[in-house]
């Protein structure tokens, strides 16, 4: 069948049709919405997991949620330093902000408005973030992100709370803020909850994530609601190839759609991709059969070797690809650091660079001290595969 007519979304950050097997964590999402609406305590939504499990979609469905509730929200991607971090939000606050400048709008309201405009006075030279208003001032920035993102987030959160909505801020690939910015964000985080504002950080990552924010400040355990998410259960990965087809009006036999699942494990990713290969090589037209299935599985999972996991493996030097193939003798892992180093006849002091360059190229991560695994799963199996062509 047509490609164009596929309902699969294999694709970094793609939104599936249908959103399987996430009602858990969107129900936590809406009723902490609700809570903070309310004027009750409400904690943010940390999203942790591997690469392809679906964070970045589901962060997306939260931002939805309460972009119709008319919360004041942004979305932002980590990486770079607090003065990024800070460029960053201003920019993504703007609009939301621009479409709040009334000229009869409450005193709060005027308030948070000119400390926003404040906020970035430093980066924003031209004064591309005007509103066309005369705003009372406000006192200049400090320069330093945890004070001035506490004087934003309560002036903000104080005039939204006055209309029953929000503050939300979204933030992917949170593993990669830097530590000032984390601690920052924590520290403001902590003073919003202890005054019941309803100013909300929702993040999502990599496994490492809650490590890496506890290392921050060690109270953040409490600051946020930590869910783990991974494969889907099978009746949830059922769901995401059958559902979108019987949009279309195709159906899976059984045996083809145990195929599939099977081969994709239930990674979301591999589903989408294993789908729309799936899709493709079937003729329809309105049955997907076990032989379509055979011929789908194999050329999608070519397309993930060629795509998904190539990718990444030519992100790495030589002596990084040595270091991740000594780690397949773990399988998906984790690894421990000390074993890799045996393996190599090296000093794990000696691999901390190696090691640390495959983080920051998001590669590997580490669940814990001395242990280390791959960020997307199949990886292992990619690398031995490598090693046999
Ligand atoms: N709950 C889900 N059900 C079905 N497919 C999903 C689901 N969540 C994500 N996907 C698909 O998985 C792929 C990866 O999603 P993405 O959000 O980019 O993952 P991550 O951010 O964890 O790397 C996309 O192709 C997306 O369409
Ligand atoms: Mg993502």
């Amino acid at each position: 069948m047509d490609r164009a007519t596929s309902p699969y979304s294999p694709g970094a950050g793609v939104p599936p049709l249908v959103i399987s097997g996430r009602d858990d964590e969107l129900d936590l999402w809406r009723s902490t919405v609700r809570r903070a609406e309310t004027g009750r305590h409400a904690r943010g939504v940390v999203i942790h997991g591997l690469r392809g499990v679906g964070k970045t979609v589901l962060l997306g469905k939260m931002r939805e949620e309460v972009e119709r509730r008319d919360w004041v929200v942004a979305s932002l991607e980590a990486g770079g330093d607090a003065a990024d971090f800070r460029r960053q939000l201003g920019d993504r606050l703007y609009p939301a902000m621009r479409s709040l400048a009334k000229p009869n709008m409450g005193s709060r309201l005027r308030r948070a408005l000119s400390t926003f405009s404040m906020f970035n006075v430093e980066v924003d030279a031209e004064g591309t973030w005007k509103f066309g208003i005369d705003l009372d001032p406000t006192p200049p920035p400090s320069g330093n992100l945890e004070l001035d993102l506490l004087t934003l987030a309560t002036d903000l959160a104080e005039a939204m709370k006055d209309q029953g909505a929000g503050v939300a801020i979204f933030i992917d690939e949170m593993q990669d803020l830097d530590n000032t910015t984390l601690a920052a964000l924590c520290a403001v985080v902590h003073q919003a909850s202890q005054r019941t504002l309803p100013f909300m950080i929702c993040g999502a990552g990599l496994p490492s994530l809650p490590r890496v924010l506890s290392e921050a400040k060690s109270y953040s355990e409490r600051l946020f609601e930590y869910r783990a998410i991974g494969a889907l259960a099978r009746t949830d990965a059922s769901r995401a190839l059958v559902d979108p087809a019987s949009d279309e009006r195709v159906s899976w036999e059984d045996d083809a759609l145990a195929t599939v699942l099977g081969a994709s494990n239930g990674y979301p990713f591999f589903l989408q991709e294993l789908g729309q290969a799936t899709w493709e090589a079937a003729p329809g037209p309105s049955t997907i059969t076990f032989g379509d299935a055979r011929v789908g599985v194999a050329e999608g999972r070519h397309r993930l070797d060629v795509g998904f996991f190539l990718s990444r493996w030519e992100r790495a030097t030589q002596a990084e690809r040595t270091y991740l193939t000594v780690m397949a003798e773990d399988g998906d892992g984790p690894s421990l650091t000390k074993d890799v180093a045996d393996r190599l006849s090296r000093s794990p002091a000696s691999l901390g660079p190696t090691r640390a360059n495959l983080i920051a190229k998001g590669l590997i991560f580490a669940p814990e001290h001395g242990r280390i695994a791959y960020t997307v799963p199949g990886m292992a199996d990619f690398i031995r595969r490598q090693k046999r062509n």
